[in-house]
């Protein structure tokens, strides 16, 4: 590691890489001085889901601002930062590249160092944020609108992708449910609240099993059997309970998240267990993990619904540790939209 245990690092991080224009200043890797987060929601609502056009132009009319809020709520100048730390991807390769080339512009200004993240790596490493006392190995559950994967995390920044999902991602499955009952966009938040109101027993949805791996996930064919149960009801003129739907193919996900995630834990010898990504706000998904954890006296840490979904906080976490290792870019770094993790 290149830090001395003393010194004090400040990093600015920039996450852009979907719809959200995010900065952050985090101290030391695990204390978040300031979290800044302008979503475009309100945007893209209309279209049923992100426009990358549109993503990227917001993203272009909102970063400089984002920034110098960050820097301002933190209380610290851009003389004092250490590093800036960027999400380079995987992402919207338009909208990566808006924070990535303000990230250089402040680098080159600065001569601070650049340090590219994975976003994968960060909504890892927003666990650090709140619980002090993590450290690795662990495993943990990524479920975001575009990724589930299932991963050993080895050390700080190194990870082992156990288990991925085969088609839809959770999130996806949760937005495209959501369109389908007529609730609109972002799905998840409104499955989540509405499930409240169900039965997640009413309806009997498949839990997919992958037959040559084990951990990995498929959602495609409880989508379908939702739209088809929908089409069924529709076709009888028999009436949709929308809340019944919500919490039955709720159920059904968690089912498998958890089923997969605590075979991983197990089989992996750790007794720690986190899960990240935006699905991991889901307050059913928390209490159904918090109940299977303590009953096989698993750790289990879950990042506050702020640090779940995409923000800038959980990129200078990672960074943090990506410095310390002396990981450094230089000005040629470039939006890599299908970059993997490793
Ligand atoms: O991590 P994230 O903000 O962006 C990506 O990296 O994809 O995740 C967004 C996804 C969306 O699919 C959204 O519907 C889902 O996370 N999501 C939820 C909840 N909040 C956000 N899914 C289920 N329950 C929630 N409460
Ligand atoms: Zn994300």
């Amino acid at each position: 590691m290149e830090q001395q245990d003393n010194e004090e690092v400040l990093i600015l991080a920039i996450e852009s890489s979907c719809d959200e224009t995010a900065a952050s200043v985090v101290k030391n890797g695990r204390e978040v001085l300031s979290n800044v987060i302008f979503t475009q929601i309100d945007l893209h609502v209309r279209y049923g889901g992100v426009v990358p056009e549109i993503a990227s132009r917001k993203h272009i009319e909102k970063i400089n601002q984002v920034i110098e809020e960050a820097l301002e709520q933190a209380g610290v100048a851009l003389e004092e930062i250490t590093a800036i730390a960027v999400t380079y991807g995987p992402g919207l390769v338009g909208a990566l590249l808006v924070g990535v080339s303000a990230a250089k512009a402040i680098s080159f200004a600065t001569g601070k160092p650049l340090i590219g993240v994975h976003h994968i790596s960060g909504h890892i490493s927003a666990n650090y944020i709140e619980y002090p006392e993590l450290e690795p190995p662990f495993v943990c559950l990524v479920a975001s609108g575009g990724h589930s994967h299932l991963v050993t995390v080895r050390d700080y920044g190194e990870y082992d992708i156990i288990g991925r999902t085969r088609d839809d991602a959770a999130g996806e499955a949760f937005d495209k449910v959501a369109r389908a009952i007529g609730l609109g966009y972002p799905g998840g938040p409104k499955i989540d609240k509405l499930s409240r109101e169900g039965n997640p027993d009413a309806i009997s949805f498949p839990r997919a099993k992958v037959a040559e791996n084990e951990y990995d996930f498929s959602f495609s064919g409880l989508k379908s059997a939702v739209l088809n149960y929908l089409n069924a009801c529709r076709m009888k003129g028999e009436k949709i309970c929308q809340a019944d739907v919500a919490a039955s193919f709720q159920k059904a996900v968690i089912d498998v998240l958890v089923a997969h995630s605590l075979h991983a834990v197990k089989e992996y010898g750790v007794d720690k267990f986190a899960i990240a990504g935006g699905v991991a706000s889901n307050s059913s998904l928390r209490s159904a993990f918090a109940q299977e954890c303590g009953k096989c006296g698993i750790r289990f840490f879950h990042p506050s619904p702020v640090y779940c979904t995409d923000n800038a906080a959980m990129i200078g976490a990672a960074g943090y540790y990506e410095y310390r290792k002396g990981v450094r870019h230089g000005y040629d770094l470039n939006a890599v939209p299908n970059l993997k993790l490793g």
